[in-house]
């Protein structure tokens, strides 16, 4: 054996004994309560800010419903909302990116022909969003897989800032238990920074993306880097977050990538504060 051999079967040793805790080490944060260390506020104040956001209106959401012949059954979301998406935070609440999400995809999948359907999803956060696409396979009787990512693990303990959280601190797993079935049939939850864990899974095709993670153009582009050979026509991309006045990088980069890559580009504006795209490969 030359020296050389030697020291890098001793490097490669010590690496070895250290990857696991400087992983742990770097990643600690999302272990540790990284939504607060305690209930953020009693149960009346989510059911009171849930029956506030229910009852808007939003007339753009029920034409895209009326475009595609798909709508959402809506108590079915208002309360999978109470439990993910009512949420306290200094803007207005909303989730019609949930009822979008379903008439989009239930009109993509309604179009193809029987079978399996792909879907990748970046920023998972509490699940709303997997859960509404696993809503609309569902419904539509198909077979298919969700794989979405966030850097947050799936089976530590933590306060969601949810109303949920009057039952103690609960993994996602936990929280989300009223709805195995779903996730049972369709969904994977992967943890990892979708920077440098993407590439390590290799889904062939991807008919379906949901884009939601990180809200810089760096992030946006990266994901569809791993997106642009994985699509062919009639696959679609829903970008979240396309408003100008909070996330320019997003629009920067959805802009370029629809532009330069084939997409069309149909811009839902609900709010200054909430705005999507959903994009088909031409
Ligand atoms: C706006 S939330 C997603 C909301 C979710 N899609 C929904 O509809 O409820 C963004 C999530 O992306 C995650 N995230 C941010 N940057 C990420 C990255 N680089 N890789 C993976 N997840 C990321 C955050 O931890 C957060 O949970």
């Amino acid at each position: 054996m030359t020296l050389s051999s030697l020291v890098n079967r001793y490097v490669d040793r010590i690496a070895d004994r250290l990857i696991e805790p400087i992983d742990k080490r770097v990643n600690q944060k999302f272990y540790d309560f990284p939504l607060g260390s305690k209930p953020w506020a009693v149960e009346k104040d989510y059911l009171d800010l849930w029956d506030k956001t229910k009852q808007i209106a939003y007339p753009q959401t029920d034409g895209y419903e009326k475009e595609t012949g798909f709508a959402m059954d809506k108590t079915w979301l208002d309360e999978l909302a109470l439990l993910t998406q009512i949420v306290i935070k200094p803007h207005d609440l909303c989730y019609q990116h949930g009822r979008l999400l379903y008439s989009a995809l239930s009109q993509m999948v309604s179009k193809r022909p029987k079978s399996s359907i792909s879907i990748l999803e970046t920023g998972t956060a509490r699940g709303f969003s997997s859960l509404c696409m696993a809503k609309a396979l569902s419904d539509a009787d198909r077979p298919g897989r969700i794989v979405t990512y966030d850097v947050l693990p799936h089976s530590t303990k933590m306060y969601w800032n949810c109303i949920a959280d009057k039952e103690g601190s609960q993994s996602r797993a936990e929280l989300l238990k009223p709805y195995q079935d779903l996730i049972d049939e369709y969904i994977i939850f992967h943890q990892g920074d979708t920077q440098t864990q993407l590439n390590k899974i290799d889904i062939s095709r991807v008919h379906f993306a949901f884009l939601d993670g990180g809200h810089t153009y760096q992030h946006v582009v990266d994901e569809f880097d791993y997106l642009k050979n994985r699509q062919q026509t009639g696959d679609m991309i829903f970008f979240d977050d396309y408003t100008p006045n909070h996330f320019p990088g997003v629009v920067d980069a959805v802009d370029e990538i629809c532009q330069q890559h084939g997409y069309s580009k149909q811009v839902i504006t609900i709010s200054d504060q909430r705005g999507y795209v959903i994009g088909e490969k031409l």
